[in-house]
């Protein structure tokens, strides 16, 4: 569970979150929507702990992640959070399978069980084939399910997603969307940022942010 306590950002006299408070519990699948420059990637960057707010408290999972020291932000980072970006953000130079093992290098996970999770990371984004492929090699659409297989080879509860179909075309847009979806189905927390309203409707509640403030929470708690 993820709770935010009367958040703010701010940048000298401009707030780019104001006072938002909210929770979001275990399983759901949250769409952030709003203007550009409202705040989404603000408030997904704070809730991943990848920024620290100027004032508010974050709880995730009981701890107050405002509180710990920066190695147990960090640890609590890389259990909790699997990221995707609009812009894919992978290696170009390593193979598919090289971008996807970078989460478990860094967790510290032996070679044949680090082999064995790529190996059903890449299936699940149906990219088995390409797993030998630079990444610089594969279509826009292929990179971001690389991506996708990035952030959850770890099996992190939650995944942060910022505009992850910004970049693609409608079928790939889609079928990012569906992986989305079915990762949510396995009980995964999906939490999204994106300018699409069709998109915005897979999702079963919608946060809607304008000048750095909720304007509207809708949908259903699980
Ligand atoms: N480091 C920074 N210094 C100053 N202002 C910043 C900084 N980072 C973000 N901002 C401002 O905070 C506001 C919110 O930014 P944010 O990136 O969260 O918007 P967004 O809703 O994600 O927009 P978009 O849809 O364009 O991605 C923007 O006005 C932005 O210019
Ligand atoms: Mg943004």
């Amino acid at each position: 569970m993820i709770e935010l306590r009367n958040i703010s950002k701010n940048y000298g006299n401009f707030f780019a979150l104001s006072g938002v408070s909210l929770q979001i519990e275990d399983g759901e699948f949250v769409a952030v929507v709003g203007e550009s420059g409202s705040g989404k990637s603000t408030l997904l960057n704070l809730i991943g702990q990848i920024d620290t707010p100027s004032d508010g408290e974050i709880i995730i999972n009981g701890k107050t992640a405002t509180k710990l020291p920066e190695k147990e932000v960090a640890a609590m980072r890389n259990k909790t959070f699997g990221f995707v970006f609009q812009s894919f953000f992978l290696e170009p130079t390593y193979t598919v399978t090289q971008n996807v093992e970078i989460p478990l290098l860094l967790a510290g996970v032996k070679k044949s069980a680090r082999a064995e999770r790529v190996s059903a990371a890449l299936q699940k984004v149906g990219l088995t084939e390409k797993a030998n492929n630079k990444a610089s090699d594969l279509s826009g659409g292929e990179q971001q399910r690389v991506a996708i297989a990035r952030a959850i080879v770890n099996d992190p509860p939650v995944i942060i997603a910022d505009e992850p179909c910004g970049n693609l075309d409608t079928k790939n847009g889609d079928g990012v969307m569906q992986l989305l979806k079915e990762l949510n189905g396995e009980g995964k927390t999906v939490l999204m940022v994106t300018h699409s309203a069709e998109h915005a409707k897979w999702a079963k509640r919608i946060i809607k942010l304008c000048d750095g403030k909720v304007l509207y929470d809708e949908g259903s708690n699980v």
